[in-house]
């Protein structure tokens, strides 16, 4: 029988998850459906209890649900554990497993695909919300020579960074006040400004010479790939992470990793 799997959001139309996955399934020859299903925001469990009952074998979780679908598991990866959020559920018999893929998708995708490695660079993430949490532990196993966490509101990514405290690489929490004067290799965007299209308000001077822009949000141009590409830096959208998270749920579900480069290519083809 074909195993069904499906992600669950709201709003979902616009997904892209279910045309990746069906290419993944192609390539490595797997039976199984993937569907895209709209809960009502206070919907959650009642959809994925319904999935299941129908015989579902696994779920992507999107915004908003991320940090509810944690606590349907009855086991959780490492990696979900500290990040606080899901984005991949697998159904098997009573047990319900969660994991999170995307910042093992954001760091493949920096070092895999755009050729970054990230040891020995200075990082800086920008946000201190769901998205910037989620790749938090996966930045730091690259062993960068630091990680700055800043956020619009200073107490939310000190909070954050002191979450990581008495690790060998602690990262350090500020404002975005605080950056003036400092400039670093690697800055990746994960507040949710993109998607309003409201400016950031960095200071100028951040992108060190040779630097990388990474916005987590894909699909469009936003104001902080601007200031990046008018500073000088490489910029890239998301779309190389939303591949490779998927390519490590699709692990998860079915114990084979789909290669991610013709998925990439035939996406960009198609103009996402
Ligand atoms: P997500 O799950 O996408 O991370 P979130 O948890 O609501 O969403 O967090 C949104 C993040 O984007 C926060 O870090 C927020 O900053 P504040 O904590 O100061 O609110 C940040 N953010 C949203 N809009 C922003 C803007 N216009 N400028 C700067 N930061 C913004």
């Amino acid at each position: 029988m074909t195993d069904r799997y499906a992600v669950i959001g709201h709003p979902i139309a616009h997904s892209k998850s279910p045309l990746i996955h069906t290419w993944f399934a192609r390539q490595t020859g797997q039976d199984m459906s993937y569907e895209k299903i709209l809960a009502p925001l206070d919907g959650f469990a009642a959809a994925v209890q319904a999935f299941v009952g129908a015989g579902g074998r696994g779920i992507n979780v999107t915004v908003p649900f991320k940090e509810e679908a944690g606590r349907l598991a009855t086991r959780w990866s490492e990696r979900a554990r500290l990040a606080a959020a899901v984005n991949t559920l697998a159904f098997d018999g009573d047990e319900t497993y969660a994991d999170n893929t995307d910042g093992l998708g954001l760091v493949r995708d920096i070092r895999e695909n755009l050729g970054r490695n990230m040891a020995g660079q200075s990082v800086l993430l920008l946000g201190a919300g769901g998205a910037a949490r989620g790749v938090i532990q996966p930045l730091l196993d690259e062993q960068p020579q630091r990680l700055v966490i800043a956020n619009r509101t200073a107490s939310k990514a000190l909070n954050l960074a002191a979450e990581y405290a008495g690790l060998a690489l602690q990262p350090r929490g500020c404002g975005f006040g605080d950056l003036a004067g400092d400039s670093f290799d690697i800055v990746i965007n994960a507040t949710s400004a993109g998607l309003t299209e409201s400016a950031l308000g960095l200071p100028a001077g951040l992108f060190a010479s040779g630097s990388l822009a990474y916005e987590l949000v894909y699909g469009m141009e936003t104001s902080f790939m601007a200031q990046a590409r008018s500073a000088g830096a490489s910029v890239s959208g998301g779309l190389g992470m939303l591949v490779e998270q998927a390519a490590e749920a699709f692990l998860v579900w079915r114990g084979v990793r789909p290669d991610t480069a013709p998925v990439l290519k035939e996406l960009r083809a198609t103009g996402v």
